[in-house]
């Protein structure tokens, strides 16, 4: 890991890619410790990025972030500082922190912008607050923010294990793969730039409390994981495409069940969806997933993503298109 921190200043800077599930985390075991009631298996993805300085002024006082150049909303702020206090608590701080961080995707659309960004949080603050972490520990903090920020904290083809321990000290993500490990590509959509409508952990609760197909999802999942990290390992498109769609499809039918149901595709959406299978019907390797969010994203081999990127844009509805590919881990910057 590169170290950069201005020692005198307490001041520490790192970043982190977004990353995509292709075998889906959608339903908590403990919300107090972010604990996931299965484990998942994701890419971490360049060029999408979140990139965050962290300054410890020694002041007490309310925490300040600034999201782009702008000061953010009171409600990413406070969840921002709820983060933060675990890592006062852990490091006998009482200081305010000073959190300027930017995206270069749109923010809370369903591109993982809170993985990004509490993965590069969560490695900026523990450095300027002195806490010793570990590679898993790490993870785990920053699942504390957000539960798949733990997958944004390791590199390439990533699994975050489930873990039994109530203190989740055991729930935290590792690469199983580096990024070089594979040539495959995630084609996205943007299907819509606001912000989406439900939060991820609303309609992870509504649908563990109310919809009849949370626990098949559930308990399907760790059979879909060994599967998937085979696929990885064998570098097996075919198979991790079809476990990918399946995921995705199964947690989308989780959230539609749940009452009141919660629908994350918009007509866009569900236009890609129907053209990915019909290019797979062409003869071109690709498959979808999509999160909690209306954006497409195809999965396909690195020489076909141009192709599909120019398919995608096709679509009615589609405003831009961005190609990922395997990126490296959070790293501190200078
Ligand atoms: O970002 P979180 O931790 O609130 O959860 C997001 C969950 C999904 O993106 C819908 C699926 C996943 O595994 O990333």
């Amino acid at each position: 890991m590169n170290i950069a921190c201005d020692i005198a200043t307490t001041r520490a800077s790192a970043t982190a890619c977004a990353n995509v599930a292709l075998v889906k985390y959608f339903g908590k075991r403990c919300e107090t410790y972010n604990l996931p009631a299965a484990g998942s298996l994701s890419v971490t993805l360049q060029p999408l990025r979140t990139t965050t300085q962290v300054a410890i002024d020694g002041q007490p006082g309310d925490d300040v972030v600034y999201l782009g150049d702008a000061l953010a909303s009171v409600p990413f702020t406070a969840r921002v500082s709820r983060f933060l206090d675990l890592l006062r608590q852990e490091a006998g701080s009482t200081s305010r922190v000073v959190v300027t961080t930017s995206n270069n995707f749109p923010t809370a659309a369903g591109l993982a912008s809170s993985a990004s960004g509490f993965a590069a949080l969560a490695l900026a603050a523990t450095h300027a607050l002195r806490i010793p972490t570990t590679p898993q520990s790490l993870s785990a903090w920053a699942r504390r923010g957000s539960g798949s920020a733990a997958r944004s904290i390791p590199g390439g083809f990533v699994v975050w294990h489930a873990g039994s321990a109530p203190d989740g000290s055991d729930s935290f993500a590792e690469s199983i793969a580096p990024p070089g490990h594979w040539d495959i590509a995630l084609v996205i959509g943007i299907a819509a730039t606001g912000p989406k409508a439900d939060s991820s952990t609303l309609a992870m609760n509504r649908t563990r409390d109310t919809s009849p197909y949370y626990r098949a999802f559930i308990d399907s999942t760790a059979h879909w994981l060994a599967e998937a990290q085979q696929a990885v390992h064998a570098r097996d498109i075919e198979k991790l495409g079809d476990i990918a769609e399946h995921s995705a499809l199964a947690m989308h039918a989780a959230t539609l069940a749940a009452r009141p149901g919660i629908l994350f595709f918009n007509p866009t959406t569900t236009a890609a969806l129907h053209q990915v299978r019909q290019w797979r019907r062409d003869g071109i390797g690709a498959w979808f997933t999509c999160d909690a969010g209306p954006q497409p994203k195809v999965l396909c081999s690195a020489a076909d993503a141009q192709e599909i990127a120019e398919r995608l844009r096709q679509v009615p509805g589609i405003q831009d298109i961005i190609t990922a590919t395997p990126g490296d881990g959070a790293t501190l910057s200078g």
